[in-house]
């Protein structure tokens, strides 16, 4: 019988690869503990070098063989995975677990029986050198027209080949967990160092282990050293109401309640189990907010309040994510921008006159592409003439918007921008 971890990681690849869906966010969760971590690692190495392994794949074939269906390009990429980079697992269970799978005449395609077989065993042959080999394939294989627009809006005036194989190189690794503590009277975890350069963020040393338990316990959360920077802005008026427009999962929620603990926190969000699960998790950090579901366009229409402080996290791309989220690789070209742009466009719109006089709104989003960021500053600019850009970030991070550079910078990809009436 094929394990259960193989077994998951063959689910997710048939929706990502098969169906251009995103990988399930709780994908592994029902997993062993032990399944679930070797799930994770292979599944990693198939959305950051499926391109390689089909190419690695492609020169094993006769020319005759080229077309394989979609279910014999994942098990044989399930099996280089492990073979090539995942040491701990037994040639065997490598192998005979794909040949297993695609025997199957109702879920493979038993044809190729022989041809995984023949090509794992060969790769299993050559283990020793196999990531290497298959490492040295172009990176452009590993990438897709999504991944290729999202390095040239990362970069902007600073494109160019050597840049973009850089960031890439980057982009295409596991990223660092960055850390908040939110219960400072705690102790903190073994290996937890504060991150030098953003006050208030926390990293874990080289070998350290996962805080689980801590986090469990709500002591401390994980947050993007991005998010994190978001948050650092500073405002010198005083903030008494604080409205969070798009708020699941919670982390800016909870950013903006550290840093405005007296302040009063409206919490809207469109999906009603996300706003339930936020609910859930801002009463464990014992965070007291009025959490709304509905969609912010419509609330905001009737809302007859104003806030001092409107953070407006709008939905997107996640185009800055792609190093967390390596499968939006494969189905980033899928996404409808321009109706992400119109969402984004309207929620502003919506949100803006909402400020209350001499109030802040924070506009951000974890895409590095631009039509969905700063973009929309100067078309609010324009259309709400009495607004003005307010500059909260430090110079490095961009003044009155955030912008990061890629190549320096550790973490997802934000951007941003602050408004304020004059
Ligand atoms: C980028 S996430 C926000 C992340 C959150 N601010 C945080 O830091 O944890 C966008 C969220 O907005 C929600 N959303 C999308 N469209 C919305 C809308 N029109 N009104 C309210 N929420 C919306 C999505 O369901 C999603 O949970």
């Amino acid at each position: 019988m094929i394990a259960p971890s193989r077994l998951a990681v063959i689910r997710v690849c048939e929706a990502v690869f098969g169906q251009g869906e995103r990988c399930p966010e709780h994908w592994n969760q029902s997993l062993e503990p032990a399944d679930a971590g070797l799930a994770h690692a292979i599944l990693g190495k198939m959305f950051r070098h499926w391109g390689k392994m089909q190419a690695y794949v492609d020169e094993a074939l006769t020319r005759s063989d080229k077309n394989l269906p979609l279910e014999t390009r994942i098990v044989l990429a399930l099996g280089l995975s492990q073979l090539a980079w995942l040491s701990g697992v037994a040639d065997y269970a490598a192998v005979n677990e794909s040949v297993m799978w695609i025997s199957d005449p109702h879920k493979g395609f038993p044809a190729h029986q022989g041809l995984v077989n023949a090509i794992l065993r060969q790769a299993a042959r050559e283990r020793a050198s196999l990531a290497e080999k298959i490492e040295a394939y172009p990176h452009y294989l590993d990438q897709s027209l999504f991944t290729k627009h999202a390095l040239r809006h990362a970069l902007g005036p600073d494109f160019n080949l050597a840049h973009s194989q850089s960031l890439w190189r980057k982009w295409n690794q596991p990223p660092r967990f960055y850390f908040r503590v939110l219960e400072a009277a705690q102790p903190l975890p073994e290996g937890l160092i504060p991150d030098a350069t953003l006050e208030g963020c926390w990293k874990l040393e080289e070998g350290a282990s996962f805080p689980t338990e801590w986090l469990m316990q709500h002591h401390g959360m994980v947050q993007d050293r991005s998010s994190q920077a978001l948050l650092s802005f500073t405002w010198d008026r005083s903030v008494r109401t604080m409205l969070d427009l798009c708020a699941a999962p919670g982390g800016k929620s909870t950013g903006l309640h550290l840093k405005y603990p007296e302040a009063h926190l409206t919490c809207i969000e469109k999906h009603p189990q996300k706003a339930e699960q936020l609910k859930s998790t801002l009463k464990s950090r014992k965070i007291e907010a009025t959490v709304i579901a509905a969609d912010a366009r419509v609330w905001l229409k009737d809302c007859d309040k104003q806030f001092d402080l409107i953070w407006l996290d709008a939905p997107c791309s996640a185009s800055g994510t792609l190093q967390k989220h390596p499968d939006l690789t494969w189905i980033g070209e899928n996404i409808d921008l321009a109706l992400l742009c119109k969402t984004q466009e309207e929620l502003l719109s919506a949100a803006l006159p909402r400020l209350s006089p001499g109030g802040l709104l924070v506009y951000s989003v974890c895409s590095w592409f631009t039509q969905e960021g700063i973009n929309h500053q100067k078309t609010m600019l324009e259309r709400y003439t009495q607004m003005q850009p307010a500059t909260i970030w430090s110079p490095t991070l961009g003044g009155s918007t955030f912008q990061l550079k890629p190549l320096e910078w550790e973490g997802e990809g934000f951007q941003g921008f602050a408004l304020s009436p004059q």
